[in-house]
């Protein structure tokens, strides 16, 4: 494993994703990660970037141990030249941006692995303002720019480099040989790593973990990670796996059923359904704040969740399968995670989303249950590949996501049993339309949604006060920024004429245009 401290770039994880593209198995960690902390050995070390100047004051740095560890690092020049003598770094005259040819520097065979078949130069993204100024002791060039003398550098001896460049970009062209050499022909890592592999080293793993007698509770949704983590759980611990489908009342059309089908029937997991429509639309009657919402939502799941547990422990008394509760299933995947851990704390504040929020510690803290989280090291479309792996439906790995919290975040304001059945309609109408077209599958997200307030429309002779829909459709690799979908716009009127002409109740249909950032994915 290689591991990846995170200083906070945008792009952090995609050091990752290359490695692991390569077939190198890589973790990403904050870079303040203590190194006496981890549980493992890394057979090599690569800094992300970062926002913060390394001579900022309060700037995060790296554990010191890191350089004990005596395995080889890469990246982060400044963070390297500043550890070793911060008067190596300074604030550059123009902040260097973009594209930049690399000329590279033959010194000897130890220093050259890391350009290894590359040439003589090489065409990298830059994107920095702090530069070196200074070479640190033992240290020799081995790749310049037009504005970096030091654009890249190698201790003389030790296997430690410094880029300038970001070689996770796609516009770093050679940046996944770079990655490749040095984790590689530098680190030694094997590059064997297959998502197939995964399943099977995960299964083994949560069995170790469960032990022979212990009972998992997991809240399933019917979207493709809650699915694949049971999955999971059921190759696993068979029936020990207790799947809860909680009917929040806020639910897709017909969802219900396709999940009892999908889980129950076809994947033969341990489901049970509960009907909470009532009490969640009780407890959120009059809120229309999106956190306060969310928080309701939120702990009213736990309360049902510390019911049922207690509910499946009577259960399986006096039977094979008697034991107590003791763990939690989270389909928390490697975004939420990189989010919840980022040093500068966690960027998911714009949201309080629910699956890494408040959900857990009240499980963990009152009732002592530990969280199990199987695909916490993957992406999204890896846990698809997952999917596919353990046989589970096209259609379903195909989903688009659909968040725990359900229509309550997609209706602006008050959650009422009306606006949720008018935003559920529309959407069954959009998302058909979409799939008659042969879009779904382009579209990596697609609902209808509510707007808070109504607007006047024209009914035959009548004039009516209506509800207006917002159609949103996004298409994005990691959810973390999104643009929007490009639909024609015969399409787009086709489906505003028969959401109208179908739905009671709305008088006028809108199609957001907002990317994200600025706008989130979700409506709230
Ligand atoms: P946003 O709206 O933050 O959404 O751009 C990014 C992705 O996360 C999903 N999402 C959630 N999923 N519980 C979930 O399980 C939540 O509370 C939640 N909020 C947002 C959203 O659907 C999108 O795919």
């Amino acid at each position: 494993t290689i591991l990846v401290l995170d200083f906070g770039s945008q792009t952090s994880h995609l050091i990752l994703r290359r490695l692991r593209a390569i077939g190198v198995f890589a973790e990403l960690l904050p870079c303040t990660t203590k190194i006496a902390d981890l549980t493992w050995k890394p057979k090599g070390i690569v800094f992300s970037g970062g926002p913060a100047s390394v001579y900022d004051e309060g700037s995060p740095h790296v554990d010191p141990a890191v350089f004990d560890l005596g395995v080889p690092i890469l990246y982060g020049c400044q963070e390297i030249a500043w550890r070793i003598n911060s008067t190596n770094v300074a604030r550059g005259e123009a902040r260097e941006y973009g594209h930049a040819d690399v000329t590279i520097t033959k010194v000897n065979s130890n220093v050259d692995r890391l350009f290894a078949g590359l040439g003589d130069e090489i065409p990298v993204f830059m994107s920095h303002y702090d530069k070196l100024v200074s070479l640190p002791t033992d240290f020799v060039v081995i790749g310049a720019t037009k504005n970096s003398e030091y654009a890249s550098i190698a201790h003389k001896e030790k296997p430690i480099f410094g880029v300038q460049f970001h070689p996770e970009l796609e516009h770093t062209p050679r940046g996944t040989d770079i990655l490749r050499n040095f984790s590689v022909d530098v680190c030694g890592a094997q590059p064997n790593w297959k998502m197939g592999d995964f399943a099977e080293l995960e299964i083994a793993r949560i069995r170790e973990l469960v032990g022979e007698r212990a009972l998992v509770l997991g809240a399933v949704s019917g979207g493709v990670d809650s699915t694949v983590g049971a999955a999971l759980m059921r190759e696993a611990i068979g029936d020990r796996f207790k799947a809860i489908l909680v009917d929040t009342g806020c639910m897709r059309l017909n969802e219900c059923e396709a999940v009892k089908v999908n889980l129950g029937k076809h994947l033969g997991i341990n489901l049970t359904v509960v009907e909470a429509g009532e009490l969640f639309m009780s407890r959120l009657a009059g809120v229309s704040d999106p956190e306060k919402k969310r928080k309701i939502i939120g702990s009213t799941f736990i309360d049902l969740f510390e019911q049922e547990a207690i509910r499946i422990e009577k259960e399986a008394e006096n039977t094979p399968n008697s034991g107590k509760v003791e763990f939690f299933l989270q389909g928390t995947l490697y975004p939420d995670v990189i989010e919840s851990l980022s040093f500068r704390g966690p960027s998911a504040t714009i949201k309080t989303h629910h699956n890494v929020g408040g959900l857990p510690e009240r499980m963990m803290n009152g009732q002592g249950l530990r969280l199990i989280e199987p695909l916490r090291l993957l992406f999204k479309d890896e846990v698809r590949a997952i999917g596919r792996k353990l046989g589970i439906h096209e259609s379903l790995v195909n989903r688009h996501p659909f968040p725990g919290p359900g229509i309550a975040i997609r209706i602006l304001g008050d959650v009422t049993k009306e606006r949720v059945e008018i935003a559920r309609k529309a959407d069954h109408i959009f998302i058909s339309k979409i799939k008659e077209a042969g879009l779904y599958d382009k579209i990596s997200q697609a609902f209808a949604g509510l707007d808070t307030n109504r607007s006047v429309g024209v009914f035959g002779d009548q004039r009516v006060w209506g509800y207006i829909i917002i159609l949103r459709a996004v298409g994005t690799k990691d959810f973390m920024s999104a643009d929007v979908f490009d639909f024609d716009n015969a399409f787009l009127k086709d489906v505003s004429r028969t959401i109208c002409n179908q739905v009671e109740g709305v008088a006028r249909v809108v199609y957001d245009l907002t990317s994200k950032p600025p706008g989130t994915i979700e409506l709230e």
